[in-house]
Formats: C-alpha cells, sequence, structure tokens
C-alpha cells in the first residue's frame, strides 16, 4: 500500500508541479520518505535516516514525511526533526501538492476521504499495476496500529476500479494487483452512494476486460474467506493461484487475544476447501510469534499449523508492541530470549518445508510473465502461482509470457530454460 501511495504522491508531484524522479538525494529539490508503523523498528529507522538526509541534502531542499509513522506521531515529527518541512499522514498523500506550499503542515486526518479522488498516473512497472480497491481498515486486531493510521474502511467505487483496470491494460500491462488491508471484506462501506458488490464479484467484473490477463491481490482476510469466495479463486482463470493467508498464530487462544475472529480449526478448514479445488496454489502468510500470553504450547500450535498447510512463504515477526493499540497494555511479556529463539525455530522450520517443497519443482513446466531484469543475463518474472522464475535472456522477453522448465532449485528464486 506504501508502494501504491508512493507512486500517487510522485504522478501529482510530476503531473502537476513538474518534478522528476532521480537517483541522488544530494541534487534533490524535494525528498519524501514514505514510513512504516507496523512494527517499531521503522519508526527508529526514520529518524535515524532523517538525521543523514538533513546532513547531506542541498541546503534548499525540503524533506517531508508521510505514511503511517506520520499519521501517528504528527507534530511531534516536527520537533524532534525541526528541519522537515511537512508532515502528510496515510490516507493524505492526495494533499502532496498543497503541502509543498504550506511550511511546516500537518496534515494527518485519518477520516480525511480521499477513496474517489481522480489521482494523476505514475506507473513503477509497465507490465504490471497496483490498484487500491479499499482503504482503511475496520478491524481491531489488538496488536495492529494500521486502523489507527489508516482510519476506518472505505472501498473505492467500483466504477473507479473498473476503469483503472481498464486504462492499466490498455496501456499495455498485463496483470493488476488489488490492494487493500482487508480486500475481502470490500464493498462493506463506501463514501458516497454507490453500486454495491463485494469482492467476489468485484473479481469478476475485473476478469471480464478482455485483455487482462492476471489477477492478484492481497490481502485477504482468513475470517472473510467464504465458500464462494474461494470457488470463485479456484475456477475463475484470470485470478492468479496465490492466497496470501494471514495466520498470525496457530493457537486459538492467542486468535482470541489478538481479537482475529477465527480459530485454528477455522483456518485449516479454509486451506483444505482451497487445497481441495486448487491443488496448483501456492499459500503464503504472516505470523507473529511472542504475542503476550503465548506459552510453549500456543507455539507449538503454530508449528502445527505449519507443518500442515507446507506455506510457501511466510513473513514472520516477533511481537512488538505498538502505541494505541489494545495489545500495549497486556502484561504478560513473552522473554526477550524466547522470543528470538521461537521466531528462529519458526523460520527453521519453514526453510525445511521449502526446500523439500521446491526440490520437488525440478523438471516442471511454468508459465512466467518476464518483468524484471537481473544481473548477469536473467531475466527474471513469476509463474501463475507466484513462484519466482529467472532464465538467462534479454530484454526482448520483458512482458512477455513463456513456458519454463525448472533446472535448477533455490530457497528464494527457481532457474529454469524456456521451453515455449
Ligand atoms: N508486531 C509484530 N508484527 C506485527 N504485524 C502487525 N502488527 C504487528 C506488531 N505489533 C505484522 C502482522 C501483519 C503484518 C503486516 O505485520 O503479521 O499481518
Ligand atoms: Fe491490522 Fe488486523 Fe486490520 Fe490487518 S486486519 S490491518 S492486522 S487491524
Amino acid at each position: 500500500m506504501n508502494s501504491r501511495d508512493s507512486e500517487h504522491m510522485i504522478a501529482e508531484l510530476t503531473e502537476k508541479e513538474n518534478y522528476e524522479v532521480i537517483d541522488d538525494f544530494t541534487k534533490a529539490d524535494l525528498i519524501l520518505i514514505n514510513t512504516c508503523s507496523v512494527r517499531e523498528k521503522p519508526v527508529h529507522k526514520l529518524f535515524s535516516e532523517l538525521g543523514g538526509f538533513n546532513k547531506k541534502k542541498k541546503p534548499s531542499a525540503k524533506i517531508g514525511v508521510c505514511g503511517c509513522t506520520a499519521s501517528h506521531l504528527g507534530e511531534e515529527i516536527l520537533k524532534r526533526a525541526p528541519y522537515v518541512s511537512f508532515v502528510l499522514g496515510a490516507r493524505n498523500v492526495s494533499k502532496i501538492t498543497q503541502v509543498l506550499y504550506k511550511d511546516k503542515a500537518v496534515e494527518v486526518d485519518i477520516n480525511y476521504d480521499e477513496s474517489a479522488f481522480a489521482f494523476k498516473d505514475f506507473r513503477s512497472s509497465p507490465y504490471k499495476g497496483f490498484i487500491n480497491i479499499s482503504i482503511g481498515c475496520d478491524k481491531s486486531c489488538t496488536f495492529c496500529i494500521v486502523p489507527k493510521t489508516r482510519g476506518d474502511e472505505v472501498s473505492i467505487p467500483l466504477d473507479l476500479i473498473l476503469k483503472e483496470a481498464s486504462r492499466l491494460v490498455d496501456s499495455g500491462a498485463k496483470e493488476i494487483f488489488l490492494l487493500g488491508q482487508n480486500v475481502n471484506n470490500y464493498g462493506r462501506r463506501f463514501s458516497a452512494e454507490h453500486e454495491k458488490v463485494n469482492f467476489t464479484e468485484l473479481l469478476r467484473r475485473l476478469s471480464k476486460i478482455e485483455k487482462l490477463q492476471r489477477i492478484r491481490f492481497t490481502s485477504p482476510h482468513p475470517f472473510h474467506m467464504d465458500d464462494e469466495f474461494i470457488e470463485e479463486f479456484a475456477s475463475n482463470p484470470k485470478i492468479c493461484k496465490s492466497m496470501h493467508m494471514p495466520l498470525q498464530s496457530g493457537s486459538t487462544k492467542v486468535l482470541k487475544d489478538m481479537k482475529r475472529g477465527y480459530t485454528k480449526e477455522w483456518f485449516l478448514n479454509r486451506v483444505e476447501k482451497l487445497k481441495s479445488i486448487a491443488p496448483e496454489a501456492t499459500i503464503s502468510t504472516d505470523i507473529i510469534v511472542a504475542f503476550p500470553g503465548e506459552s510453549d504450547e500456543d507455539f507449538e500450535d503454530t508449528l502445527d499449523v505449519l507443518r500442515k498447510v507446507k506455506f510457501d512463504q511466510i513473513f514472520s515477526f516477533k511481537y512488538s508492541p505498538r502505541p494505541e493499540t489494545e495489545a500495549e497494555h497486556f502484561t504478560n511479556i513473552v522473554d526477550e530470549d524466547v522470543a528470538s529463539q521461537r521466531l528462529t525455530q519458526l523460520q527453521s522450520l519453514n526453510n525445511e518445508i521449502i526446500d523439500e517443497k521446491h526440490s520437488s519443482y525440478l523438471g516442471n513446466v511454468y508459465n512466467v510473465y518476464f518483468e524484471e531484469l537481473n544481473r548477469d543475463n536473467y531475466i527474471a518474472g513469476r509463474s501463475d502461482n507466484n513462484i519466482v522464475i529467472r532464465v538467462k535472456g534479454s530484454e526482448e522477453l520483458l512482458g512477455q509470457f513463456r513456458d519454463v522448465k525448472i533446472t535448477e532449485i533455490g530457497r528464494t528464486i527457481l532457474t529454469g530454460e524456456i521451453v515455449a
């Protein structure tokens, strides 16, 4: 979502204010830092990076702090780093061309509604495009700061999404990537009267766009994974067969403390349903270890889910207490050493699972959409089910689909040769 927010800001600045993007910040007139606040570390990093930018920037250059940390720290950023010119929160990015002219502006209203704002267009890739389908989040997971930085959930009107997708496809992109904190809750609330469709119906409508070949999305919430949604996912050939299913914990007790709204059994049941009708689908997840009160048995439940599901990719984190969240006040903190040890154990089990899975891919053929030039004359892309695959090749392959046979296995990338 931050990447898309950055694209929106770049679009507004280049189209309306004649800015251009450059690589060397010491020559820049404007430095924007788009921040995350989901865990504590990036917040610390912000202030150290700001100091570095301030030292080396052109004297006249402005620095703007944007994104979720801007939302939750607001004025405090100007106090701690007085050389910052403005603070622009997530969900306020459409104001970027205004704050440029208001020294020390702080625009962090999390109820600001830009769900129907007609952003100018900038795309970092010509081959695929991100599309926001909702902003904010209505859930109240006890560990999560996002509802406090991105506000209540508002869906983007269907006609805007369809038009954006058609524009993208007309400009040559063959893949779209739908974004929202909670995509499969799409359509519950709009900022004005709009045609109400749910996420499954949105997927159906998008897949009618003729030249569009691939639809991806993130993140769906396991709680909203009803049969209708999973069946559409499995049967619609344009929907890429990779599903992100943020588990967070495998323990029903911890899930309850996290207010996730589902149990271990529900999660496993949804995975089973998915695997039974889309066996080729890959599944990725997010996991938090050492949430307050997580016992050895609770953690064992998480490992158990890992062994049962055999995720294709996990994003795993140690719990990080965040301000303005319910869990911030929980007292049964897990010891730091135990947390580190659990994270290591989780990741090494996952590595074993991935290595075993990947070795079974040798000789398989995948249809790859090439989108990135790598070092050493490699060109990389993704299979429909989101496996990153590279072949020797040059830029003529960019934006092309090819069948690739896997010849070499790695943990994060597979290598192959084109067969058709
Ligand atoms: N501590 C650790 N990880 C967190 N996440 C969200 N909040 C926290 C937190 N307080 C993780 C969740 C989420 C992902 C984007 O970040 O796993 O799915
Ligand atoms: Fe945070 Fe939960 Fe919303 Fe995801 S669903 S953004 S974890 S509150």
